[in-house]
């Protein structure tokens, strides 16, 4: 293998979105009468929009009509727009633009692939939309992580093997995803919990790209 293309998620390893997501989703569920927790929380990363409901509707023991659902959902995701629309370019997680820095000065392809619908509407506000070479999201994808489709699509999209293409991500269904891709995936988080991923960073001012791909080579 040779390491031509990185595919990004968003949500967690471009800006952290996580807390966003939660403080709308706990709305929703307070006022469907329950409480939802920042563990639940957690187990939501990389879901979709609709999955996600069903999960903390489940959660709830709250059962509501497909009309219900898509009513809630749109609800969910004003409230949760309303924290994104108030977002700044300094909320672009620490060296992630040293990174991609690194990355086009290498040669290297660049793709962002999440789950998100939003995903568009957030680049630009932090700023980030040319930083990406192709951007796959929620709108076009129709099978969620695990499934490998939305990075398939992300090294289509840049010409690249899969075997080629390293995946960033913080979620275990986006590393799964990665691997059933054919590609290599680094874990940005905690190693206990991206137990599965070829490598592990806690943030990207801990490494650089040719630290990272000498690891992925097998060369370190
Ligand atoms: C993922 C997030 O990136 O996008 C999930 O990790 C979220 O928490 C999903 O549910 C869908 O996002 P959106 O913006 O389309 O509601
Ligand atoms: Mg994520």
């Amino acid at each position: 293998m040779a390491l031509k293309a990185c595919l990004f998620d968003l949500d967690g390893v471009i800006v952290d979105t996580a807390i966003y997501h939660f403080k709308a989703w706990r709305r929703l569920a307070n006022e469907l009468g329950f409480d939802f927790t920042e563990h639940q929380n957690e187990q939501l990363k990389g879901v979709s929009r609709m999955e996600s409901l069903e999960l903390i509707l489940q959660w709830g023991g709250v059962t509501l009509s497909d009309e219900e659902k898509q009513q809630w959902a749109a609800r969910k995701n004003e409230w949760y727009l309303a924290y994104v629309n108030q977002m700044t370019p300094q909320e672009v997680l620490p060296g992630v633009r040293d990174f991609l820095d690194s990355l086009r000065k290498a040669g290297i392809g660049i793709a962002l692939g999440s789950a998100s619908k939003n995903a568009r509407l957030i680049l630009e506000r932090i700023d980030m939309l040319d930083a990406f070479d192709a951007i796959i999201d929620g709108t076009h994808t129709t099978k969620s992580k695990p499934d490998p489709e939305v990075f398939l699509l992300g090294a289509q999209a840049l010409h690249q093997n899969p075997a080629d293409c390293v995946v960033f991500e913080d979620a275990v269904a986006g590393i799964e995803a990665a691997h059933r891709g054919g590609m290599k995936a680094v874990g940005v988080g905690s190693p206990e919990v991206l137990t599965e991923a070829d490598v592990v960073i806690t943030a990207f001012t801990e490494t650089s790209w040719t630290k990272l791909s000498d690891e992925l080579l097998g060369w370190q």
